[in-house]
């Protein structure tokens, strides 16, 4: 059996976990609107057309916030076309996604929605084809309550009160040759500032996100962002990371995807710090990332519907079937985002329904949850509160791509309030079990609530409409004060919630 350690002290404390770390996406593309949070003719629509089935599974992942409408999607998108009488909206052809876009729902629709999924819209601006009139113009759309052109127009369509959107992107991915509208770092960072610096006069009140680069492996990376952030910098509050994760070789070396996950965050928030003491500035830079996830399934697939197929709505793109260990490696990017939580202040799992989702749909069917659902879950649920800064030591091991890969992937979660600490565990290993010696002292007493795990399946097994086989249990484990010992299966994912004294 595998040995690993933590120390667990209340006063090593990371920071406050701001709740948006657990946001998501929804973008338009694909299902992942349409027949997935929107389906009028499903037997669960609601009075709006919106999938009650959906909502109900949305719901249960508290996820406060969800980035919209893009996305790549956004680069070329008129707001415009998604609001007022539906029956007048135009259809337009959607350049990013090789789909038609009928805009049956835009802007009021999504807050609808998010009023009832109980969350809060995350709204991206399009600095492709467009700029800062359009941008300021959605935001007067947004956040004015009347009086003004744009205000009055979401009065006329029937919104009352402004839906106060706190969280804006400016544009999205741009350093992405494949976006419309792409831009130079030069480019874009003039621009982003520029419009950073309209939308506050319009909003003072709002916080921004500048594009950093779409992943760690673009040529231009991490020059973009040091070029971005000497414009933008003292104009925006956070810089966007975005990064998908695939199985390049095995299922070792996919588990250890968390450490490019952790050495790419090091490196954005070096640039961020260098760039700070270039302009000797008292602001510390905060990192959105807003698009992270496992994707790799359906590339293929996808790249074959877009080059062969002709234009049509709400075709099946980037529809990832979810395996087991998918589950395993988004669990350990969701622990590697804690553990960088004093400087990670919002997260999208990208992305909600469908489009490499947690929550698929079938269109006129069944909704079901994926395999990465419950990680995103639990961490949801129970990853409130105050990151720790635990003390591990674990075994070892090297994979093709990465080396010195601890088989333990944890961290710590104390909600004062409810006098609670979590433990989140990852075993990696996929051939021995491992006890977890965890040091609890500094908080008197301990008692365990539970220990949840995901555990025991196939690493290749998936849930499939009505058959979700993948699902958490609760783990047979005691516990007897506040040094104590926890059995992880191999490949196992674990919540261990505890009850402490103080
Ligand atoms: O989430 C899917 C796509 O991935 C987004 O549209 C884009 O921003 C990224 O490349």
């Amino acid at each position: 059996m595998l040995k690993s350690k933590m120390v667990i002290d209340k006063s090593y404390k990371l920071a406050e976990i701001d709740e948006r770390i657990y946001g998501s996406f929804i973008e338009h593309l694909g299902r992942a609107v349409y027949t997935g949070i929107y389906e009028p003719s499903h037997a669960s629509a609601d009075e709006d057309g919106f999938r009650r089935d959906v909502l109900d599974l949305v719901a249960d992942l508290r996820v406060p916030i969800v980035r919209y409408p893009g996305g790549n999607f956004v680069s070329n998108y008129n707001w415009e076309d998604g609001v007022g009488p539906v029956a007048s909206r135009p259809r337009r052809l959607d350049l990013a996604w090789r789909t038609i876009e009928t805009n049956e729902v835009g802007v009021d629709e999504f807050a609808r929605w998010c009023k009832k999924a109980n969350t809060e819209m995350m709204m991206a601006v399009n600095l492709g084809t467009r700029g800062i009139t359009e941008a300021c113009n959605l935001l007067e759309y947004c956040n004015v309550h009347s009086g003004s052109f744009y205000s009055d127009m979401r009065v006329k369509n029937g919104v009352q009160s402004p839906y106060d959107v706190k969280t804006w992107c400016l544009g999205n991915e741009m350093d992405g040759p494949w976006q419309l509208g792409h831009k130079t770092a030069e480019e874009y960072g003039r621009l982003a500032n520029e419009t950073a610096k309209a939308m506050r006069q319009v909003d003072p009140s709002i916080q921004l996100v500048s594009c950093g680069s779409s992943n760690s492996e673009m040529p231009t990376y991490p020059a973009w962002e040091a070029t971005v952030l000497e414009h933008t910098y003292d104009d925006v509050d956070f810089i966007s990371m975005h990064q998908y994760y695939a199985k390049r070789t095995d299922s070792k070396d996919f588990l250890a995807e968390a450490l490019r996950m952790d050495d790419f965050i090091k490196t954005v928030i070096s640039v961020c710090d260098f760039i700070k003491a270039k302009k000797r500035s008292p602001k510390k830079m905060m990192i959105s990332f807003d698009e992270w996830n496992v994707w790799y399934h359906s590339l293929q697939k996808d790249d074959d519907i877009m080059k062969n197929k002709p234009w049509g709505i709400a075709p099946p793109l980037v529809e990832d079937t979810y395996t087991f260990e998918d589950a395993l490696v988004a669990a350990t990017l969701l622990i590697t985002l804690i553990k960088h939580s004093d400087r990670v202040r919002m997260a999208c799992l990208a992305q909600l329904v469908n489009v490499i989702a947690p929550v698929m749909t079938e269109k006129g069917g069944a909704a079901w949850r994926q395999s990465i659902y419950w990680p995103f879950m639990h961490m949801s649920l129970y990853g409130r509160g105050t990151a720790l800064n635990p003390v591990t030591a674990s075994d070892k091991y090297d994979g093709s791509n990465f080396t010195d890969v601890p088989y333990l992937e944890s961290t710590a979660v104390y909600n004062a309030e409810k006098g609670e600490v979590t433990i989140f565990a990852v075993n990696r290993s996929l051939e021995e079990d491992m006890l977890l010696g965890c040091d609890m002292r500094s908080f008197g007493k301990c008692a365990l609530i539970e220990h949840i795990e995901l555990a025991g399946f196939d690493l290749n097994a998936v849930n499939l409409p009505n058959n979700e086989i993948i699902k958490p249990r609760s783990a047979d484990t005691k516990i007897n004060g506040a040094e104590f010992d926890v059995k992880l299966a191999k490949a196992s994912w674990n919540v261990i919630r505890l009850k402490v004294s103080d």
